[in-house]
């Protein structure tokens, strides 16, 4: 299985490598876990330490707010986007605006939007740059629009399809309301080729945070839960280190 490092090194060591090329990966973690700097991290990294070029879907912030909360990273977005090694579509309009969605040059009317446009946008620009990262931040309010269950196992299962046939690997992101620990598997981890849970602890008053690879098809990985830390240059794994849950 060839792999594509995420430039985090923790994380690739607990990946033996990195994530399994061309796949599609979820990453799951409640509010404020680190999926979106996770997921731009991975882009960065991409562009400049592997010369590829990368494409940021924003569903759940406009990337205005994204590059605010962004800016104290040190992470020169703006640059990498003028030399369209980096591109953010913003799908975020889609909702809030009533009537219609406009992505560059297509329009779309809210009722017709669902997962089939936002993946012909998703193709059109992955080709057109020819990205080889791809982060979809995050799917939750586009899949809950589904409420039926086979349907919405239909929606994801084409996204994901439709992602790994350009070939790029992906990182979609998920919001997780119940603690990792308690939720229910979502269809959409049962679909996808990898699964990254960060989690939260409370002990004795003191945040913990943890990641763990759930599942990574094609990879022996470790399937421990290790600490992570958000720095001002990003997420730091602790890949040797261990979690004692208190549970
Ligand atoms: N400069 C920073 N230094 C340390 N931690 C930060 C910094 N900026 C943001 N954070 C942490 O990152 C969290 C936000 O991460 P983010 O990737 O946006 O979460 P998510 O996308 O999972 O909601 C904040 O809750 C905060 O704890
Ligand atoms: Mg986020």
């Amino acid at each position: 299985m060839k792999t594509i490092s995420t430039g985090i090194k923790g994380l690739d060591d607990m990946l033996g490598g990195g994530l399994p090329s061309g796949r599609c990966i979820l990453v799951c973690g409640g509010p404020g876990s680190g999926k979106t700097i996770l997921s731009v991290q991975f882009l960065y990294n991409g562009v400049t330490e592997y010369n590829e070029t990368g494409l940021y879907v924003a569903l759940g912030e406009s990337p205005t707010h994204l590059k605010e909360d962004l800016s104290g990273f040190g992470w020169d977005i703006e640059r990498l986007e003028k030399d369209e090694k980096l591109v953010i579509v913003d799908a975020s309009p889609l909702r809030t605006i009533p009537r219609h969605v406009n992505f560059g040059k297509v329009s779309l009317g809210k009722q017709d939007f669902r997962m089939l446009s936002l993946i012909e946008v998703i193709k059109r620009r992955t080709k057109e740059i020819g990205a080889k990262r791809v982060v979809i931040d995050s799917i939750s309010s586009l899949i809950l629009q589904y409420p039926d269950e086979s349907e919405r196992r239909n929606a994801v299962l084409d996204l994901f399809e439709a992602v790994t046939d350009l070939g790029a690997t992906s990182l979609i992101t998920t919001e997780l309301r119940a603690t990792a620990l308690e939720r229910e598997v979502q269809t959409e981890e049962f679909l996808s080729h990898g699964v990254i849970v960060f989690h939260t602890f409370n002990e004795g008053g003191r945040l913990i945070r943890a990641i763990q690879i759930e599942k990574m098809r094609g990879i022996s990985h470790d399937h421990q839960l290790r600490p992570y830390k958000i720095y001002k240059n990003g997420i730091e794994v602790f890949s040797k280190e261990s979690v004692l849950a208190s549970t």
